[in-house]
């Protein structure tokens, strides 16, 4: 498996889908979906109990996939992603703790933040592109706008309420990278099974970047 740097997976479509799975049987007609409609890199939550295993299947079964793991929350988080095959890791926050046991496991993150504070925190430990969490409920576009120019050599995956709409207002900005979300991958339609529907969405989401 080639390892990738936090910039490649940001770079390889607009759009990071956010992925809830609870029932492990959706776990790889759900990334083969997403892959086909041209988001490669997936953020699978810790939040279900199935998580990790859906990370260990999508990593076997789709190659194209860029599987990595969200809502890290501990160092034992990290150890056990990084051998169900994540290759990237996201957190809601900047947590020394994890960002230590990420680097000695060698795998990439995406922290959170929400304030030039926590930013420059980060900026000191080498990180240059940094998640900011939760966006819409801390300002949205004008925030990372305003952080443009003062935190110049930084860039942001803004994730948090951001729906198809709302999106092209982050990506038109210099500063952002890529932005995460979840309406990519709507419950009703994983619960379903309606693989084309988000085949679509992906599609769609995977042309947002101007
Ligand atoms: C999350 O739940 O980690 C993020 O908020 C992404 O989900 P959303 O796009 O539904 O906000």
């Amino acid at each position: 498996m080639t390892a990738v740097t936090i910039e490649d997976v940001c770079r390889i479509a607009p759009v990071v889908p956010v992925l809830v799975i609870d029932d492990l049987e959706k776990a790889v007609p759900l990334a083969k979906a997403l892959v086909a409609g041209g988001l490669r890199a997936l953020e699978i939550t810790l939040r279900t109990p199935v998580a990790l295993d859906a990370i260990r299947m999508i990593a076997d079964a789709v190659p194209d996939a860029v599987v990595g793991v969200g809502t890290l929350m501990s160092a034992d988080d990290v150890t056990a992603s990084v051998k169900a095959g994540a290759r990237f890791g996201v957190s809601p926050g900047l947590s020394a703790r994890i960002l230590d046991a990420a680097e000695e496991a060698g795998m990439p993150m995406l922290p959170g933040v929400t304030t030039p504070s926590e930013a420059m925190a980060a900026a000191e430990r080498g990180l240059r592109i940094l998640k900011f969490f939760p966006a819409e409920a801390n300002g949205g576009a004008p925030v990372l706008k305003a952080w443009a120019s003062p935190l110049a050599d930084l860039r942001f995956c803004p994730t948090g309420g951001i729906v198809a709409a709302t999106a092209p207002d982050y990506l038109a900005l210099p500063n952002v990278i890529c932005v995460g979300g979840s309406w990519v991958a709507p419950k009703q339609a994983v619960e379903q099974g309606d693989w084309s529907a988000i085949t679509g969405l992906a599609a769609a989401a995977s042309t947002l970047r101007a």
